[in-house]
């Protein structure tokens, strides 16, 4: 099939555009930079078309939906979608002539969770205007499906890592390397209140997962939005533990109010903290495995530990 992948070179596309070309489908990528970030551009990606353009540059001059309504595609993987208004160009450029759409939202959409772990059915409460874009795409998607039978599915990741790629750490923040060197040294590590909120992180690579078993699965797909995460969220403690584990530690934890944790962590890291928490995700994978076969390759524990035993390998983790 002729598959179009908006943003095909980052997280998720690094590892959604080799496994495309691998499944034996005609891959064009659209990018402004066309080279993949995270894997080996020598394997796969040789046999995948390159359209170099600017989609929000062209989405001012309207030059991205004339480009859209010229493009022939089987399947449209739209990765890069953040606004309404961006979805509906698409919606309408490929209303009647496409087999599958296929959006990635976030599980910023859920909003935090009243129940756990989420359910895809569980209503929508974003609190943030990201979620809450996410969501309004989600509608309209799911809304036009209802009218036209435009072929939509959603796919929303949790927290996207990858082995170059830093997760979200075990304190909710992207601040460096300084936690595992801490956690492997034995060193203090605050975490806020009671260090039981949660992440839910996914692997590049199960995220991608998912997109091709939806695609290659339409009919069970189609009308339906699934959650890509690992099988099971961990606590904030829980990922402490398992990265000092790595290195024969006990996590040294200190638990702190959020004014202290801003004291220790700095104002920004802080605040990633907080938006991480307050959220707390723990998303179900039931429906993706029971309608698709989805079948997640790593856990967070894996997540981790591929990607320290990266940061060891490259030298930006010294010990
Ligand atoms: N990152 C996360 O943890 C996370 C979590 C949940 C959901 N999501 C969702 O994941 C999606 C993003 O996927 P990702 O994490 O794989 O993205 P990413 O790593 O940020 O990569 C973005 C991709 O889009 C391309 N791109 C960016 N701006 C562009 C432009 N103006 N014109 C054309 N191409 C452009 C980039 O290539 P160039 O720079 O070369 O153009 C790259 O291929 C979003 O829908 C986001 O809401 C992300």
């Amino acid at each position: 099939m002729k598959v179009l992948v908006i943003g095909g070179t980052g997280h998720i596309g690094s590892y959604l555009v080799p496994r495309l070309v691998l499944g034996g489908h005609d891959v064009t990528v659209v990018v402004r930079n066309p080279e993949p970030q995270y894997t080996d551009p020598r394997l796969a990606w040789p046999s995948a078309t390159w359209v170099v353009a600017d989609r929000e540059a062209e989405e001012q001059t309207g030059a991205w939906g004339q480009r859209m309504d010229a493009t022939d595609a089987d399947v449209v993987i739209d990765l890069i979608a953040f606004t309404p208004e961006q979805n509906r160009t698409m919606m309408d450029a490929f209303e009647g002539r496409v087999q599958h759409f296929l959006h990635c939202g976030t599980l910023w959409a859920y909003g935090p969770s009243a129940r756990t772990p989420y359910r895809e059915c569980y209503p929508r409460r974003p609190v943030g205007s990201y979620g809450r874009m996410k969501v309004e795409i989600e509608n309209e998607l799911l809304a036009r499906y209802r009218a036209t039978g435009f072929p939509a599915t959603i796919v929303h990741p949790g927290h996207i890592s990858g082995r170059k790629w830093l997760p979200i750490d075990p304190q909710g923040t992207l601040n460096g390397v300084e936690i595992y060197r801490k956690l492997a040294a034995g060193e203090v590590v605050h975490l806020p209140k009671y260090g039981r909120e949660t992440l839910h992180h996914v692997h590049g690579d199960d995220v991608a997962q998912l997109f091709e078993l939806a695609m290659n699965q339409r009919e069970r797909s189609l009308g339906e939005s699934f959650s890509a995460v690992t099988p099971y969220a961990m606590s904030l403690i829980g990922c402490c533990e398992h990265v000092a584990s790595l290195f024969g530690m006990t996590a040294n934890l200190e638990f702190v109010d959020t004014d202290e944790l801003e004291a220790v962590l700095g104002k920004s890291a802080a605040a990633a903290t907080y938006e991480h928490i307050r959220h707390s995700p723990c998303s179900s994978i039931e429906k993706a495995i029971r309608l698709l076969g989805y079948h997640p390759r790593y856990t967070t524990e894996q997540i981790y530990t591929e990607c320290i035993d990266y940061l060891l390998e490259s030298g930006q983790l010294v010990l």
